[in-house]
């Protein structure tokens, strides 16, 4: 598409009709050489692909997105990673909408429909001192394959999770092709907004496209206690901050609170 520009992001592409996880290629080639910021590795199948905590992603061949972006926020310091995630899935939700509103970002950074799993992020850095030295920012993202099943298409780890995508959405089929450079725009247009230091504009599109946000929801604390609460938003450094019913406002990291629900 000739109207669809980018600056840096996807100017270099390494397309793998196969591999084991673009995320591992990706980081090998920038220990290996110097890449420029913005070089992609995309597949068409993954034999080994990579989920958040541990779990692995199943992708139908050729069917989704699947490729790893390699970016250098080396203005960002230690504790700030969510930044560049919230500004990533920003970037992907924003894509997204173009296609369907319904789209949500499920916190911190996995991509739901109406309670369904369309789509994941998974970002590894390397760092210099006090600064990252580079991001290798996963992408996985539901286009055309249609299982609702996530042992096909989504992640697991033992417990399934409901996957959905576009096409099973919307009912059309997309060209990869044609779409990728719309979501590279999307993606860097959110990018360049994060590295202009806009991170309040971002922390606030970010909390409106948070599912469960203002609703009252079930969730699982470190003790193993059930309890309800209403999700109030996010800290700049992209805790959760959730409303007990008894009125008192608790932030919590991934590993403090787990979501009973989708
Ligand atoms: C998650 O939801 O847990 C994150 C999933 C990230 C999957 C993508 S697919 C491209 C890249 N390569 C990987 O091995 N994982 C990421």
């Amino acid at each position: 598409d000739p109207c669809v520009k980018t600056l840096f992001i996807g100017k270099k592409i390494i397309y793998l009709p196969t591999c084991h996880s673009t995320n591992d290629i990706a980081a090998e080639l920038v220990r290996k050489e110097n890449l420029s910021e913005g070089t992609l590795v995309i597949t068409d199948s993954q034999t080994a692909g990579r989920g958040q905590r541990g779990a692995s992603w199943v992708t139908s061949q050729g069917q989704n997105f699947t490729f790893s972006l390699i970016l250098r926020p080396t203005f960002l310091a230690p504790g700030e990673q969510f930044l560049l995630s919230q500004a990533i899935s920003l970037g992907v939700r924003d894509f997204v909408s173009s296609i369907t509103e319904d789209i949500q970002i499920k916190w911190p950074n996995d991509l739901y429909i109406n309670d369904f799993k369309l789509g994941g992020i998974l970002i590894e850095s390397t760092w210099q001192g006090a600064r990252m030295a580079h991001a290798v920012v996963g992408i996985g993202l539901n286009i055309n394959q249609t299982h609702f099943e996530s042992s096909i298409g989504s992640v697991t780890k033992g417990t399934p999770q409901r996957a959905t995508s576009l096409r099973l959405e919307t009912g059309q089929c997309f060209e990869l092709a044609a779409q990728l450079p719309h979501l590279l725009q999307a993606l860097e247009h959110t990018y360049l907004r994060l590295r202009g230091g806009r991170y309040e504009a971002i922390r606030n599109d970010y909390q409106s496209a948070l599912l469960g946000y203002g609703e009252k929801r079930l969730f699982r604390g470190k003790d193993g206690r059930i309890f309800e609460g209403t999700v109030t938003g996010v800290t700049a450094l992209g805790k959760l901050c959730i409303r007990h019913a008894d009125g008192v406002q608790l932030e919590y990291d991934i590993k403090e609170v787990e979501w009973l629900w989708p």
